[in-house]
């Protein structure tokens, strides 16, 4: 358990899935670990939508960006996790921070890490229609969706189109630790930008569609 690190390094946003479904009891495992994820006053805003019928995934396909579509259709388990703002307590931090929005952040990373431990990937993907992702599941408009996730074992890279074969290989890049770290006074390496905001298209830190 102490060297978790080296779980959480082995994590990656892969989309190479293999077909193989994600059986129940493992799914129950994931959904454990978000249930134990704490919240602010506990309010537990955070909730998992799961597309289990083939009518509501197809539907869930549907709402997923284009460039989320060229991929994520192969993950065996897609799910979408949101939150309900209006769980928030309104006499306290809570609405002014936008914690329903940081507590499916905290649930969002109990599950990838539950899932890596498992063996799994599970994908986040923000580039989807919010609310045609709720019509799949009829939930009402107080609930924000975050993220959606495409869960499954990994298959083989060569199951990608070739620009995404690459994008699947690439190194994880990430910023150094003093530029992370800010021990006793912000430094102007703290401020400097792990993506180039000045720089278009993918490394603009723009969302991925
Ligand atoms: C909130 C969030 C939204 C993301 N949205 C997408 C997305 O819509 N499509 C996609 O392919 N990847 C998406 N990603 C995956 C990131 O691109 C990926 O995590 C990042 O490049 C770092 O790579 P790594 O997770 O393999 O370390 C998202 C990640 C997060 C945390």
């Amino acid at each position: 358990m102490a060297d978790l690190i080296e779980a959480l390094s082995g994590r990656r946003a892969r989309r190479a899935f293999d077909p193989r479904t994600v059986p129940a009891e493992t799914q129950e495992l994931l959904w454990r670990a978000v249930s134990v994820a704490p919240s602010h006053g506990n309010v537990q805003s955070a909730r998992l939508l799961v597309a289990q019928s083939k009518g509501a995934r197809d539907k869930l396909v549907a709402a997923l960006s284009e460039g989320n579509r060229n991929w994520a259709p192969a993950a065996p388990l897609l799910v979408a996790l949101g939150s309900i703002p209006d769980h928030e307590h309104a006499d306290s931090y809570g609405e002014e921070r936008a914690l329903w929005s940081f507590h499916a952040g905290i649930a969002a990373g109990n599950l990838m890490t539950q899932a890596t431990a498992l063996g799994l990937v599970a994908h986040p993907m923000a580039g989807f229609d919010e609310a045609a992702v709720r019509d799949v599941f009829g939930a009402p408009s107080e609930l924000r969706v975050l993220v959606v996730f495409a869960i499954g074992y990994p298959g083989p890279v060569e199951s990608l189109p070739e620009d995404l074969q690459r994008r699947e290989q690439r190194e994880q890049r990430r910023q150094p630790l003093d530029r992370l770290v800010a021990v006793d006074s912000w430094g102007a390496g703290n401020s400097v930008p792990a993506r180039d905001p000045s720089r278009g298209g993918r490394r603009s830190g723009k969302l991925e569609r």
